[in-house]
């Protein structure tokens, strides 16, 4: 067994990226709660660390190749990648969602008010929040990371990971209001695919919280000043 039940979760995501479709099956939070062991994690929410262990070593065996360890590759290629893979496509889904939320909620509220109309003002809020959220990254401490300047971007670190709190805490809302992504009988196809966007949406903000807290700002932070023309 290559993972312990000591192992720090955003640790195993880290070393073990395919690790965490097991984690996203059993609802373990492995980015903003990813400083807590394996097993007290899975005590606390009532599964069995073993069993896990044992999903987690059957995901990655002979398939760990395939999946990139971005704790190796240079940090102006991990920016890249966090750009490319989760800012850019989230300039589309989150207006995108926010009009399917906005639609469902006239069409049905009274079906179901208490959960649309807070799906409705915690998306919202929640989407308000990323944009801002990527934009501080994209214009401050992403450029300041590829500038090398390692301890210098201990402020702006501190308020992204504060920021990353608060849209979990909001991932976790909507995931309680809407009983886990769970289909209402005779819902329809918008009500499905506002479910299924957001369920995506969480899984895709897990993956980018990850990436940046646990991988991206720590190697920022022990970097010093790069010399010119060489790349981390
Ligand atoms: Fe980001
Ligand atoms: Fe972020």
């Amino acid at each position: 067994m290559s993972v312990t039940s000591e192992a720090k979760v955003g640790d195993i995501a880290t070393q073990y990226p395919l690790a965490t479709r097991v984690f996203a099956r059993h609802g373990i939070d492995f980015c903003c709660g990813g400083g807590k062991p394996i097993a007290e994690v899975c005590t606390k929410a009532g599964l069995d660390v073993s069993a896990v262990l044992a999903e987690i070593e059957s995901e990655i065996t002979n398939r760990e190749t395939k999946a990139v360890r971005w704790d190796e590759r240079p940090l102006n290629e991990l920016i890249e990648h966090i750009l490319s893979t989760h800012h850019r496509p989230l300039d589309e889904e989150l207006p995108r969602l926010q009009a399917l939320a906005q639609k469902v909620h006239d069409v049905h509220v009274d079906k179901a008010p208490d959960m649309l109309s807070g799906v409705l003002s915690v998306f919202s809020a929640l989407r308000t929040e990323l944009e801002q959220h990527m934009l501080k990254e994209e214009k401050v401490l992403f450029p300041m990371i590829l500038a090398g300047q390692g301890a210098m971007t201990g402020g702006p670190v501190v308020v992204m990971e504060q920021e990353h709190e608060v849209a979990g805490a909001a991932l976790k809302q909507l995931r309680a209001l809407t009983n886990n992504f769970e289909v209402p009988e005779g819902a329809c196809n918008s009500w499905r695919a506002l479910w299924a966007g957001l369920e995506a949406i969480e899984q895709d903000l897990h993956e980018h919280i990850h990436l940046e807290n646990n991988i991206l700002f720590p190697r920022a932070l022990s970097s010093g000043p790069m010399p010119l023309g060489e790349s981390r």
